[in-house]
């Protein structure tokens, strides 16, 4: 598949897609979010591919949803067209884990995606914040939940209400980042992040992000009878022996996803 708003590359066991719309900051239009499903089918059914990275350029990782393409729609051209829920959700819907690095600006959309992935690597430079409101509409994927979840419901509330930006060193403080580092280090920090990652069970790794992804919204209980069957499951892969074995034998693993 050729792409027109994403460069998706593969390097090694990771897979990489750069947001690609640089005249307009790297807003979020449903073709560039239908090319960003697309690639992730791709490294998803990939078995060489391990773990993902969604980036952008130095200066926007993506300004928020695409205001010019929204600006004429009224309730029922959003309504009728599932607007968000019909593709966004693809990258939640993930099994190999996602790393957001970013640099420059993410805001409303664009913090989203980032908060949609499972980690946020960011430049000392990027800045964050869900400015829609300044717009007169809301955040509308996941700006007022995922946010609240990650940084707690007073500090999602003042950024929502606000719209304010913050700095990446306040993103980290507040828990909205995970990780902070020179604009020159954030490529190669995450790349090598990603790539241990991607040298582990495969199996194990998804199972793992899926235990953590449910077991949220789940009674503790419950979750933790999750993460005893998913254990349990793994006795049952090649991958399982493997590992165990090579430990053993002292030597390094080599998974098959299998
Ligand atoms: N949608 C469409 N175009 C955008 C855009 C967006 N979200 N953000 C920036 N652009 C475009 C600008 O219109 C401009 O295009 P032209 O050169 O053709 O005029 C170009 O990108 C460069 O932008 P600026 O000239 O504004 O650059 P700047 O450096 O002065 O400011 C900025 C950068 C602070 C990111 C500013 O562009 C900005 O505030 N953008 C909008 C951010 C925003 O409100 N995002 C939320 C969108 S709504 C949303 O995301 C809903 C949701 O929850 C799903």
């Amino acid at each position: 598949m050729s792409y027109e708003n994403i460069i998706v590359e593969t390097r090694g066991k990771v897979g990489l897609i750069t947001l690609n719309r640089p005249k307009a900051m790297n807003a979020l239009n449903d073709k560039l979010i239908d090319e960003i499903s697309a690639a992730l089918d791709g490294f998803e059914a990939d078995p060489n591919i391990g773990c993902m990275v969604v980036t952008g350029s130095d200066k926007a990782f993506a300004a928020g949803a695409d205001i010019g393409a929204m600006a004429g729609w009224n309730f029922m051209d959003v309504y009728k067209a599932n607007y968000i829920s019909r593709n966004w959700d693809r990258i939640v819907r993930c099994r190999k884990p996602i790393i957001a690095a970013v640099a420059g600006f993410a805001l409303g959309g664009g913090c989203e995606l980032a908060m949609a992935c499972d980690f946020i690597y960011a430049s000392e430079k990027a800045k964050f914040g869900q400015p829609e409101v300044k717009l007169g509409v809301i955040p509308g994927f996941g700006g007022t939940q995922r946010l609240a979840r990650r940084v707690g419901v007073a500090k999602a509330k003042e950024l929502c209400v606000t719209g304010d930006l913050i700095t990446a060193g306040d993103a980290l403080r507040i828990g909205l980042a995970d990780l902070v580092v020179a604009p020159e280090a954030l490529m190669p920090t995450v790349r090598e992040l990603a790539g241990r990652i991607a040298a582990n069970g495969p199996l194990a790794v998804a199972a793992a992000k899926r235990c953590i992804h449910r077991g949220q919204s789940m009674p503790l209980a419950d979750a933790l009878a999750l993460e005893q069957r998913e254990f349990g499951a793994l006795f049952a892969t090649a991958d399982q022996k493997e590992g165990m074995t090579a430990f053993v034998g002292k030597r390094a693993a080599q998974f098959t996803g299998s």
